[in-house]
């Protein structure tokens, strides 16, 4: 049978390849995807409004070339940033002495160490990327001004939300969206938290999506720790309409992971990962590593720290220093496979069907 979200946007399986902001969702990756009659989804929370472009034209290239249909679906994805005002100059000098011991390790001198006051302005980021028609516009970390979602659907395009708990999910559907993405605490990368001041439910996906389906009506979007056809089929008997899924995209052939990133997932299976606000300022899971160890719970609030950590995490990531680096994963990264991203539609639309 299919699912809502394939009967709304004209896919072929209810397969979410998650939106991965900070370079893994590739044009080439969301094409791909897209070819395989998954939904491909772009991370442009960090994107201005250039690169939005850049990128959008890209993948409508790639789709031509493809001789994909010009409204194939796709998904534009950001964040709704925090109000949060700059911190005082003690509080950013508390933070950069944080960091110090492993600024010595990448050889960068403190003084390199910004935090950028720019952020990119939510309602034009959106503008820009209506422009090549996407099939769903996403949310992470919040709900978007009401202007905007009024924009999005006055242009046709289905809208989704993020909730970690019940009531960000009650919350989502009054906003007007049209999924809910329920993100449990298996999941890599951002905790979509809506305050992160608030107390954390900490549900696992299974356990958040049966209770927001319990109390919602509009389709939910299960995502964390989703690995193969067995999670699929597991997230849809609790009531998902389809899912999402990030770790299991993170490692085939078109993410623009990094080498020493995927090599960190494909080889060390021995580091479970771990939910740090050391890197950015919000709670976010990745794999245990130094950096983690040394700065977690002590870091300016999001996005602050996040840009202030930025000049440590590039000359980390150019000496190839994992223990330095953001390395988002789900609890479930082990079971992540090395092949295209068609071959891993293909193979986790087999699994579902085997069980
Ligand atoms: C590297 C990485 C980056 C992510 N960036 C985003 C993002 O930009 N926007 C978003 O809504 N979710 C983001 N997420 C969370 C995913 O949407 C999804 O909730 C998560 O990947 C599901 O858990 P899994 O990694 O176990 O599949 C990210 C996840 C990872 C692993």
């Amino acid at each position: 049978m299919k699912s809502n979200l394939q009967t709304a946007l004209g896919l072929k399986c209810g397969i979410v390849q998650a939106p991965m902001a900070g370079g893994p969702t590739t044009p080439e990756l969301v094409a791909a995807v897209t070819a395989a009659g998954a939904l491909g989804s772009f991370g442009l929370a960090y994107s201005g409004v250039d690169l939005i472009h850049a990128q959008c034209r890209e993948f409508r290239e790639l789709c031509a070339s493809q001789r994909l249909k010009p409204d194939c679906g796709w998904n534009a994805n950001f964040f709704v940033f925090p109000q949060v005002p700059e911190p005082a100059h003690a509080e950013v000098a508390n933070a950069v002495k944080s960091l110090q011991p492993l600024l010595v390790r990448v050889d960068i001198d403190a003084g390199t160490l910004t935090h950028d006051t720019r952020l990119p302005v939510l309602r034009d980021q959106v503008a820009a990327s209506l422009e090549y028609q996407p099939s769903l516009v996403s949310f992470h970390l919040g709900i978007p001004d009401s202007r905007i979602v009024d924009n999005i659907r006055d242009a046709g395009v289905r809208i989704a939300m993020s909730a970690t708990s019940v009531n960000e999910a009650i919350a989502v559907q009054a906003a007007g969206a049209d999924f809910i993405v329920a993100q449990g605490y298996e999941a890599g990368g951002h905790r979509g938290l809506f305050d992160p001041a608030d107390a954390d439910d900490m549900l696992g996906t299974l356990d958040l999506v049966t209770a927001i389906a319990k109390r919602c009506t509009i389709p939910v979007i299960a995502a964390g720790g989703i690995m193969n056809g067995s999670d699929i089929n597991a997230a849809v008997n609790c009531g998902a309409d389809a899912v999402q899924m990030g770790s299991a995209f993170l490692t085939v052939d078109e993410c623009g992971s990094s080498a020493v990133y995927r090599s960190v997932l494909e080889s060390m299976g021995d580091r479970d990962t771990q939910i740090t606000t050391g890197f950015s300022g919000r709670p976010a899971r990745g794999i245990r590593n130094l950096f983690i160890d040394s700065v977690d719970n002590m870091a300016l609030p999001f996005p602050w720290q996040n840009s202030l950590t930025g000049a440590l995490r590039k000359a980390a990531g150019a000496k190839n220093d994992f223990e330095l680096m953001s390395l988002w994963a789900g609890t479930d990264y082990k079971k992540a496979r090395n092949c295209t991203a068609a071959e891993l539609i293909e193979i986790l639309q087999h699994e579902m069907r085997q069980e």
